[in-house]
């Protein structure tokens, strides 16, 4: 399932220096680990998606679209006095929230948009990864411009592994303004889109399952349209498949 919604981001420039350390030794932290605090809710590009009630509403398996695609992570820390794990080896709790588009180099035209949401507990490793266990209510809408079933909604519950990750200080796009960067790296090595600080206090929905799953929930899958026809839950996606049919693949990558 991941391999499937791996994009092809390896034109985004890596942090240099911020990968020294050997998998097997414990983490070293370093001022790529400690310039800021990693706690707190993060976002890439125009910093649209953002964790939280106003990119998912899980009670009906639904999303706000925001105006731009991105991803946005929150880690909430252990010290918060909201967090109470019980006795646990956790950190605490994370929330992902995932907007991509990804073109189809033998056909411009089949442009598939992702949007993902998820939430669990995570742990900073002492490798230093992070590895997350959603409470398995995430779910997830793909919408294919050419695909046999071109907008459904599934449920999304993989383990998160993020293999590294790093804090730089640099300044927002297209703006002097000073801001912190995270720089994560999944599970394949591919660099996570640079995510900026929105906040050090984490902007989340309640941190416990938030609907019911059905056992055995591959079932689960809601077909929401055949090809623009029949109902939607969203205009999103395919408002946006329709409108950008034209401009080039690459562009669309976050
Ligand atoms: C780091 O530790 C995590 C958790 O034990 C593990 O899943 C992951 O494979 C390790 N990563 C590497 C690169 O060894
Ligand atoms: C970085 O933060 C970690 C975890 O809080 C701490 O153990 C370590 O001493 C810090 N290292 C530096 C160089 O500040
Ligand atoms: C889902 O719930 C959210 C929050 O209550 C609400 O804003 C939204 O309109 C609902 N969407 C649908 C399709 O019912
Ligand atoms: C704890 O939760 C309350 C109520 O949700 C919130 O107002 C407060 O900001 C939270 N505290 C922290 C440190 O996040
Ligand atoms: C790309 O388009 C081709 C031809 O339409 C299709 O067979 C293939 O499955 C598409 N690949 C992806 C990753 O969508
Ligand atoms: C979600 O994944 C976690 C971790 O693998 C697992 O413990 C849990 O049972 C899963 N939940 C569902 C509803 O599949």
């Amino acid at each position: 399932m991941k391999s499937s919604l791996t994009l092809s981001l390896s034109s985004l420039f890596l942090l240099a220096g911020v990968l020294g350390q050997s998998d097997s030794d414990p983490i070293q932290y370093t001022p790529t680990h400690n310039i800021t605090t990693i706690y707190g809710t993060w976002s890439s590009g125009s910093m649209n998606v953002v964790t939280g009630s106003g990119f998912a509403s899980p009670s009906n398996v639904s999303f706000h679209y925001p105006p731009t695609t991105g991803v946005s992570y929150s880690l909430q820390s252990l010290a918060d006095p909201n967090v109470s794990l019980g006795c646990s080896t956790e950190d605490g709790y994370y929330e992902l929230a995932q907007y991509r588009m990804s073109g189809n180099a033998s056909n411009p035209n089949c442009i598939s948009g992702v949007m993902m949401w998820a939430h669990g507990t995570y742990t900073l490793q002492p490798n230093g990864s992070i590895t997350g266990i959603p409470f398995g209510d995430g779910y997830m809408q793909v919408e294919e411009a050419c695909g046999a079933l071109s907008n459904f909604i599934q449920d999304y519950n993989d383990t998160e592994l993020y293999t590294s990750w790093g804090i730089s200080q640099g300044t927002l796009p297209n703006s002097n303004t000073n801001t912190y960067i995270l720089q994560m790296y999944q599970y394949n090595g591919e660099p996570l889109p640079e995510q900026y600080q929105v906040s050090t206090t984490p902007i989340m929905l309640p941190t416990k399952p938030l609907r019911n799953i059905p056992s055995g929930s591959a079932a689960s899958d809601i077909v929401l349209s055949k090809r623009n026809g029949g109902d939607r839950r969203s205009a999103g996606v395919g408002v946006l498949v329709a409108g950008v049919a034209a401009i080039t693949t690459t562009s669309l990558l976050l």
